[in-house]
């Protein structure tokens, strides 16, 4: 038996295609090590949406430089959409690299392994159905055709043991949007949609595994299309389709999904939020910028107008909807007066969360080549000030949730000994004392204290115990 640690960066597909890698690993004897020193097999699935995202795990693939000299045995891989783009690049900067694996290929590294030299010749296996190289001339040629990448793609076989109580399950992989900063549908590739037989194949199985909380993962999920529709009802956007055969499975909690794109909003879907019970009133909707100006700039393909149309129709359909988003300051071009609209339509909207970030500029974008880039202190005064703000709304939404009894899926322990932790529908932390027994049941808690990232609770005195088992 031989040990394998994975090391996961970025966002949620990362987490999930480490999930899967586990499991691809465990089919083949592999055991997962907690600690680096155990492990034969180190992966580091990397990050690479923004720059600061991959100069930490450029510095993170450094420090292991004495480990793998230490002990040359060791195999030491490199995953995600960092591996994507830098391909044989990246063995410039980090010779001692025995894999290198973009997303769309993660499924061959189990069989590759056992014939992989810890001091030879790197392998790189990017692009899907496309050539890539090696890393010495000579060596073998990596080709994997479409019929084989459909298959590793297809092949999802969960971990072992339990699932977790709270799952991701992908619907689909790629971007086909090309918004103008964004590096994603370069490194993986155009949208493809997963055929409905194998998510629901996907959500049975972790839902015999003891899952009870489903989150549907896509770069953007609704403009799920597969192309063989069978299961689904027709006559509706598939995805709408999906989400009420997912809710039909007596055993699934909660049903919730990300990222999904303001502009493929159906009036369908948005009334799903009012009517199927299991979807989370809960919903993470991209906005970028308030600006019209900068919004067409990034291509986007709505407005600041169609955006706050579409939140007015989502909080008709459910009131309690908490939303959040994600917001990009100082993209080329941005003024004092673009990004000043962008506080404004926070303040308007008030988000329950909102994830910002500073422009950066990625390679192949488009907005790499605009001019009028933002210099980098005014980025981070933008940065500070709108993350200011957000506090602020946040902090007094939460507040008014004090006093209300809110279900709670418990998922785990607190910081403090004795605390539960878990999260409302609307997908806030909440830590509450409790006993043991209540983790992995949803209950009611009424909300006593609110901050910005979690809230306090306890045990309503009159405890019904929990609403629903499994
Ligand atoms: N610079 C800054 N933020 C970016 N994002 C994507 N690309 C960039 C970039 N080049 C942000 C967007 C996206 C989130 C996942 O990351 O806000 O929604
Ligand atoms: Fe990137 Fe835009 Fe696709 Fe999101 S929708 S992954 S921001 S290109």
């Amino acid at each position: 038996m031989k040990n394998y640690h994975i090391i996961t960066f970025g966002c949620q597909m990362n987490v999930y295609d480490s999930g899967r890698l586990r499991g691809l690993l465990a089919e083949r004897g592999w055991r997962s090590v907690a600690t680096l020193a155990e492990a034969d097999f180190i992966f580091l699935n990397a990050c690479s949406i923004r720059e600061k995202a991959a100069q930490r795990v450029i510095a993170r693939l450094k420090e292991l430089k004495p480990l793998k000299k230490a002990r040359p045995s060791v195999l030491i891989g490199v995953g995600g959409c960092l591996a994507e783009q830098e391909g044989v690049a990246f063995l410039a900067q980090i010779p001692f690299l025995s894999l290198i694996v973009g997303p769309g290929r993660l499924g061959e590294i189990p069989e590759r392994l056992a014939s992989l030299d810890p001091q030879g010749p790197a392998l790189i296996l990017t692009g899907t159905g496309r050539a890539s190289e090696t890393a010495s001339p000579g060596s073998e040629n990596e080709v994997a055709s479409e019929e084989e990448s459909e298959i590793a793609s297809e092949a999802r076989p969960t971990p072992p043991g339990p699932a977790a109580l709270s799952s991701f399950l992908t619907i689909m992989e790629g971007c086909d949007n090309f918004c103008a900063y964004c590096v994603v549908p370069y490194l993986r590739g155009r949208e493809r949609s997963r055929p409905p037989a194998a998510i629901l194949r996907e959500a049975e199985s972790l839902l015999a595994q003891g899952c009870r909380e489903i989150t549907l993962l896509g770069q953007n999920v609704n403009s799920y299309a597969p192309t063989r529709l069978d299961p689904l009802e027709p006559g509706q956007p598939p995805f709408v389709a999906l989400l009420k055969k997912l809710a039909a499975y007596p055993e699934l909690w909660r049903l919730r999904f990300t990222t999904s794109h303001p502009k493929d909003f159906s009036p369908e879907l948005i009334e799903l939020f009012g009517s199927l019970p299991t979807l989370c009133p809960q919903l993470h909707l991209p906005l970028q910028s308030g600006s019209d100006a900068i919004l067409r700039a990034m291509g986007r393909r709505y407005d600041r107008a169609g955006y706050l149309e579409l939140v007015r129709q989502l909080r008709q359909a459910n009131p309690q909807l908490a939303l959040s988003t994600d917001i990009i300051v100082g993209f080329p071009g941005e003024t004092e007066a673009d990004w000043r609209m962008t506080q404004e339509l926070l303040a308007e909207i008030r988000f329950d969360s909102i994830f910002s970030f500073k422009y950066s500029d990625r390679p192949q974008t488009r907005a790499q080549n605009l001019p009028n880039k933002v210099p980098e202190l005014e980025k981070s005064r933008r940065l500070f000030e709108t993350q200011l703000l957000q506090k602020a709304i946040t902090l007094e939404i939460n507040q008014t949730l004090v006093g209300q009894t809110l279900e709670v899926l418990v998922t785990g322990t607190g910081r403090r000994p004795g605390q539960l932790s878990g999260r409302t529908g609307s997908l806030k932390i909440v830590n509450f004392p409790g006993p043991n027994w209540l983790q992995g049941q949803l209950t009611q808690v009424e909300i006593t204290e609110a901050h910005v990232a979690s809230l306090l609770g306890r045990l309503p005195e009159a405890q019904d115990t929990f609403a629903r088992s499994a």
